[in-house]
């Protein structure tokens, strides 16, 4: 038996929706609002979240990218952002010319507002929360530094669809948030991205980003790419918006027996704060034998795997040699356990029984 840690999960809606766009070879649309299904996919994404606007791209990463294009961070621009993420969020930031500077995190695996304060400099522009495994940032504090100082938010919500604080959807705290829909994300598009705003004149400029800088065509007005996201990849996306209620509180349900089944056992579990609703795209404990556990789930098909056991300040690329105390101990403890929707009660008790076997002690 394999119990991958996250999966696509598709029907036949989705077969059928690409079905229609292979039927109709309308594969792309270079025109400036994008094709029938992208629009589509637009529309249900910020009414899910409650934003006003809407831009599809072709990854997260393309998320980020055409959000800090469209605030105009650029060379000599540092920008705030943890080190206890995808490597994406960094290498956004450099792509831009400008200088990712990294902050530990809190006891929930996001940014921590007092080390940010501490990093910041006049050369500080901006800062990109990362709303981990699901975990809602601590935008409320977040916010007030960055109005303080002057600061623009960019939300990197890859993981965290879905996710509230408060009743507001993550994305959406600040002018820009940036959403993937990656394979194994909880839904997906194979690949595939999203930049929610309310700002008109924003949203105006991420659609030109997306499509060369051009308005109508062959008319580069602003530096654009090409980031517009596939029809066929629009119409999974869009199939996928509909059911992502019913994944989400699925997540919820399997989160929460495996929460009871492990309560008893010497590990940090993970858990809600007051006020927030996680999408429980990773379930993460923290354990001091995790390597020891990984293998022993992983010997038996359970793909629990350390989502980061490299922080970012740490990685070639990077080898940066400051000391992120709680960032360094949680990519040495952290490990993720399945919970996706086809995770069943069977797959939580035999992940319960095998930590229980002595695994942790
Ligand atoms: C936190 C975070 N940021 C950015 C990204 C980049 O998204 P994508 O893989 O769609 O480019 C991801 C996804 O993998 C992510 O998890």
């Amino acid at each position: 038996m394999k119990i991958p840690i996250n999966t696509p999960i598709f029907g036949k809606e989705e077969i059928n929706e690409v079905r229609a766009v292979l039927l109709e070879k309308s594969l792309t649309s270079s025109e400036n609002a994008g094709g029938k299904r992208v629009q589509e996919f637009e529309k249900l994404l910020s009414k899910f979240v409650k934003s006003k606007y809407a831009v599809a791209v072709n990854s997260g990463t393309a998320a980020l990218q055409a959000a800090l294009y469209a605030l105009d961070i650029k060379k000599g621009d540092e920008v705030l952002i943890p080190s206890f993420t995808f490597v994406a969020t960094a290498n956004a930031v450099v792509s831009v010319g400008a200088t990712p500077v990294f902050v530990d995190i809190l006891e929930n695996y996001t940014m921590d507002p007092d080390d940010l304060s501490k990093k910041l400099t006049k050369k500080s522009k901006a800062i990109i929360p990362v709303h981990l495994y699901g975990n809602v940032a601590y935008m409320d504090e977040i916010l007030e530094i960055a109005n303080k100082h002057d600061l623009e938010i960019i939300e990197d919500a890859c993981q965290s669809l879905g996710s509230t604080y408060k009743g507001k959807h993550s994305g959406t705290f600040s002018r820009l948030g940036c959403f993937s829909m990656y394979a194994a994300k909880v839904i997906t598009s194979g690949e595939g991205g999203a930049i929610v705003a309310d700002d008109k004149k924003l949203f105006e400029k991420l659609r030109k980003i997306r499509n060369h800088g051009m308005l109508h065509g062959y008319d580069t007005r602003i530096l654009g790419f090409n980031l517009r996201l596939p029809e066929i990849n629009a119409a999974i996306a869009k199939v996928q918006m509909k059911k992502l209620n019913k994944f989400i509180i699925q997540r919820r349900k399997n989160a929460k027996i495996l929460t009871e089944f492990l309560s008893d056992l010497p590990i940090i579990l993970p858990r809600e704060r007051k006020g927030e609703m996680v999408n429980w795209y990773l379930y993460t404990i923290a354990a001091k034998k995790r390597d020891k556990i990984m293998r022993a789930l992983n010997s038996v098909g359970i793909g629990a795997f350390p989502y980061y056991s490299t922080p970012v300040h740490k990685v070639p690329f990077y080898n940066n040699d400051l000391k992120l105390v709680v960032t360094e101990w949680a990519a040495s403890n952290v490990l993720s356990l399945p919970i996706h929707p086809l995770v069943n009660i069977e797959n939580i008790r035999q992940i319960s029984k095998i930590l229980h076997k002595g695994a942790v002690c």
